[in-house]
This record gives C-alpha cells, structure tokens and sequence, in this order.
C-alpha cells in the first residue's frame, strides 16, 4: 500500500514519541526523533564547553558542526532507535534534565538548524517515515500527508517527564522539570527560525484527559484514510 510522510509536532512532553513509536510499529514505517538529534548536538556542545548554564560560544559551537556525526540504530530489544553520536550511544546521556536546559539555546541557532533538518529530510525521501519535533510540518516536511499536533497542559506534562525521569533513577524535583517544559516551549515557541507553531492543515490533540489506547485508535484511523 502506499506510503506516506506523518509530522508530530507540539510541546515538551505531549507523548508525541509515545504515539510515533507506536505508529511506526503498526505500519512498520521509520521512525525519526529528531529531538533526540537537538539533544546530541547539544551533548556535543556541552562536552566542548560551547554551552554552559550562563552561556553559548555560538561562534565556535557552529564551526564545528561538521565533526558532529549523528546516527540512529535501531534497537531489537527496546524495538526503537538509539541516538549515536561520533559513534558512541548517547541515549542515556541526553535525556538528563542539564541537557534538558540547555537544548533549546542550541537549537535556536539557524546553522545547527540547517544541518539537521537537511538531515531529517534525506531521512524521509522514501516516505514510510513518522517523524516527531517542533517544525516537521511546517519546514522539515512542509507537504506531509498527515500532520498533528499535541498538546496538554503544563503540569500533565511536567507530571509525565518527572515520573520518566525518576523511573530512570535521577534525582530530580518537580519544580524544575515544570519550570523546565514551561521555559523551554517559551525558547521554542518565540524563537526566530522555525518556531513551534501549528502549521494550517495540521489536526490537534491535546491529551491532558485523554489516554494513549484512545488517542492512538483515532490517529490510526486518521492514518488508515490516508492510505
Ligand atoms: O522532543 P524533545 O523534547 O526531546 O526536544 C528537545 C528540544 O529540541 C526542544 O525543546 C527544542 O528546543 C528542540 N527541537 C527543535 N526542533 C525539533 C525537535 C526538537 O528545536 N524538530
């Protein structure tokens, strides 16, 4: 059957890779986190001392985009990709709350933009691809055949991130991860380049009260009349 293109964009901690993740699996298309992909780049550049709690080398972090190398594996056991950087997983590396504050410095920065949503746009040539973020359907994938976009209120979200967080065995508080999703959906959605924002044609969900079986039933079927 045919093949086709699926944006998910919207907020920190909507459940957008939740339902990718799960999407991809039904109709065995790729999936492509490309938050993980802002993430890494920020590991990058954190390890590099280009960005710090107090500051960003922009200069020096965007000469050096070209020894950035990024790739995913996928992983049979966990049935999902795995962010390599330089050859190496960073999984557990970039999802910390300290990359967490720094990731949307980083991403406002249009050269590290450029890189990876030419990236992000190799990845989806064959379509067949679910691909989660902030601007997929509206830069990265401009003409996706379907488009969502999640949403929830902030303490749902920080509620979720926190439990993830705390199932991992880091020691977090639940105000910084709420100060965290709300400050960071601030950068994201003021930012000058490609801004969090619905595109037009896109379906919104917001999943405050509404559980995952259900939103999943409705976005396949969303799915299935695409194809
Ligand atoms: O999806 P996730 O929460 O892991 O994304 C981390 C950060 O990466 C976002 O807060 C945002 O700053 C950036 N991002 C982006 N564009 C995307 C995906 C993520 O700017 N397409």
């Amino acid at each position: 059957s045919k093949k086709i293109i699926i944006a998910i964009d919207g907020f920190s901690s909507t459940g957008k890779s939740t339902i990718a993740k799960l999407l991809a699996k039904k109709y065995n298309y790729i999936y492509v986190d490309t938050g993980a992909m802002y993430r890494a780049v920020t590991l990058f550049a954190k390890q590099n001392n280009f960005v710090g709690k107090s500051f960003l080398d922009k200069e020096n972090l965007v000469s050096s985009l070209n020894e950035i190398s990024l790739t995913f594996q996928f992983n049979e056991k966990l049935g999902f990709a795995e962010m390599f950087l330089n050859g190496l997983n960073v999984e557990k590396e970039i999802r910390t709350l300290e990359i967490s504050q720094l990731v949307s410095k980083v991403s406002a920065i249009s050269a590290v933009r450029k890189k990876l949503v030419a990236e992000q746009q190799l990845m989806g040539e064959d379509s067949g691809i679910v691909m989660d973020g902030r601007d997929i359907g509206t830069v990265v994938f401009p003409g996706a055949e379907l488009k969502l976009f999640m949403t929830a209120s902030a303490d749902k979200r920080a509620t979720r991130r926190y439990k993830e967080l705390i199932d991992r065995g880091d020691k977090v508080d639940f105000k910084d991860i709420l100060f965290n999703v709300e400050e960071r959906d601030r950068i994201d959605s003021t930012r000058e380049d490609s801004p969090l924002l619905k595109a037009n044609d896109a379906i919104e969900f917001d999943n405050s009260d509404m559980g995952i079986t259900e939103q999943f039933e409705r976005i396949c079927a969303l799915v299935d009349a695409k194809l």
